[in-house]
């Protein structure tokens, strides 16, 4: 595994409607921050920290997060459910913090992952190569 740090953060801002009606919210944000943080720890993951933040600017697309670390690319995921996804989250975040650049093969990709990625964004150190060109 990479030694350089990997950071999953969770939109604590996120809103999700629960009467049907748009009237009342839940946050679930910290609830999912909290249970990929556990999922870690019961596998033993290190280097990886699970941090909350603020709106992630997808707020339609709730709920969000987002991986990134040291010269990886930084992957936007919405649409993630805090009741079922935790577990697909933390071992997608530690194939992340396995990768030299960021990026996981498409068929390591669970389903959330597939459907969810609003954007990647390169390392502060990307520059094109001419045969991307
Ligand atoms: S409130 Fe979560 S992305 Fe805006």
């Amino acid at each position: 595994m990479s030694s350089k740090r990997t950071t999953i953060f969770v939109c604590v801002s996120c809103k999700l409607a629960i009467d049907g009606h748009g009237n009342d919210f839940e946050k679930p944000g910290r609830e999912l921050a909290a249970a990929v943080d556990d999922h870690l720890r019961g596998a033993g993951a290190s280097g990886i920290e699970v941090r909350p933040v603020e709106c992630l600017s997808v707020c339609k697309r709730a709920c969000t997060i987002a991986f990134t670390g040291q010269n990886k690319w930084t992957y936007l995921i919405g649409g993630v459910d805090a009741k079922t996804h935790a577990d697909e989250i933390s071992v997608t975040a530690q194939r992340f913090a396995a990768s030299e650049d960021g990026i996981i093969p498409w068929k390591e990709r669970p389903l959330f992952f597939r459907k969810g990625v609003i954007a990647r964004v390169p390392p502060e150190t990307y520059r094109i190569t001419e045969k991307a060109e």
